[in-house]
């Protein structure tokens, strides 16, 4: 399903946010390709996008760190990470998804 996002954002930057199928997705550029996973912390819900390192996303919110390759929790959260989210639906591994650019130019997301 493609995401109406031209392509050409990943000159400028190397990580963006984008909905896919309601979901806030954070799709990275690496060398090699894309990767995206859901841009939802699984520790309290905060949004997933301001810190991206390499292969690693870090919640700005508790600092828990997330590989954007398997979705998982890598890190755990460094203030009551007992604490479980309030999204039923948000547990890590956080759900990855394939990220190609299409032949029209445009970011083009799937489920695996
Ligand atoms: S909400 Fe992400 S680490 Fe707490």
């Amino acid at each position: 399903m493609k995401v109406r996002v031209l392509a050409k954002v990943f000159e400028e930057r190397d990580h963006i946010l984008v909905w896919f199928k309601g979901r806030p997705i954070l799709v990275v550029k690496r060398p090699e390709g894309l990767y995206a996973m859901d841009a939802v912390c699984a520790h309290m819900g905060c949004a997933l996008l301001t810190e991206v390192d390499g292969y690693y996303a870090v919640c700005p919110a508790h600092k828990a760190k997330y590989d954007i390759r398997t979705g998982e929790m890598v890190e755990r959260p460094v203030v009551r990470p007992e604490v479980p989210c309030e999204f039923e639906d948000v547990r890590p591994p956080l759900r990855t998804y394939k990220a190609r650019i299409s032949d029209d130019g445009f970011l083009d997301i799937s489920d695996f």
